[in-house]
């Protein structure tokens, strides 16, 4: 187990925690995690499912992709897929998909035919959830959504991805029928609020997730999530088939 890392139980889940000084050094270690998963990975099968995160805590690692990283990324075997996206068409300065193109993807050798972004223009945004769903189910052969990695970032409140603590996306682990991607809004005040996510349903299926937790805004909801008994904030009912890590920085960590 790397330095600095300890093994704690979210809702009776385990997970390998690791902090580090600041957001570049959590960068590189994360984007030495996601070759090390891809590495592994084809080793057995030719290509590796990535889930991006949205808001600016990866783009520091997205950006280590295109450049220090480039030449280790297997470019031909990566597909890309995002957990959520903002209502917004690509070129707009609050798109996920537009930030990740300008920080790796536009200077990436991937073969475009293997991103797959959210629909963020089919109206309405439920339809274009169902073309979302459909795109997923098309590439797992209609088997569950078995994404070889998701990255996540955690937001103050606690949600992750678009899942916010309003909409109470756990209720979806009870539905055997529940969606992989749903239409939600963001509370009143998080724009923009139309908003297209995956469902836990659809994260929990992955083999691993990666959160990515930095700065101190996000002390209190990372002391729920990782230090409280039974948190009931969303992001920690992320419990994937294999492998929950979370990188955190010492400003996101705080004093213990
Ligand atoms: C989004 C994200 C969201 C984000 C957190 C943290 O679309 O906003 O997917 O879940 O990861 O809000 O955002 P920051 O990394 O910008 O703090």
């Amino acid at each position: 187990m790397p330095e600095n890392t300890h093994r704690v139980r979210i809702r009776d889940y385990p997970a390998d925690v690791r902090r580090f000084a600041n957001l570049e050094r959590l960068s590189h270690a994360a984007a030495a995690y996601v070759l090390a998963a891809m590495e592994t990975t084809l080793e057995t099968r030719d290509r590796f499912s990535l889930v991006l995160a949205g808001g600016s805590s990866p783009l520091r690692l997205y950006e280590l992709f295109a450049d220090t990283y480039r030449a280790r990324m297997p470019w031909a075997h990566v597909h890309l897929f995002w957990g959520d996206d903002r209502y917004v068409p690509r070129g707009h300065p609050d798109s996920n998909q537009g930030a990740a193109y300008d920080a790796f993807i536009s200077q990436a050798p991937i073969p475009a035919e293997q991103v797959h972004a959210m629909p963020t223009k089919i109206a309405p945004p439920a339809q274009a959830a169902e073309v979302y769903e459909e795109t997923i189910r098309r590439f797992f052969g209609g088997g569950p959504p078995a994404f070889d990695l998701v990255l996540l970032g955690l937001g103050t409140d606690g949600h992750t991805a678009s899942l916010f603590p309003h909409l109470h996306p756990e209720q979806h682990l009870q539905q055997p029928d529940a969606p992989w991607v749903q239409a939600v809004e963001a509370p009143p005040g998080v724009e923009p609020r139309q908003r297209l996510t995956l469902t836990l349903p659809a994260l929990n299926h992955a083999r691993r997730a990666l959160f990515l937790v930095s700065g101190t805004s996000k002390r209190d909801a990372v002391h729920t999530v990782l230090r409280t008994p039974d948190p009931t904030l969303p992001a920690a009912y992320v419990h994937p088939q294999d492998e929950l890590v979370w990188y955190v920085d010492d400003a996101a960590w705080g004093d213990d």
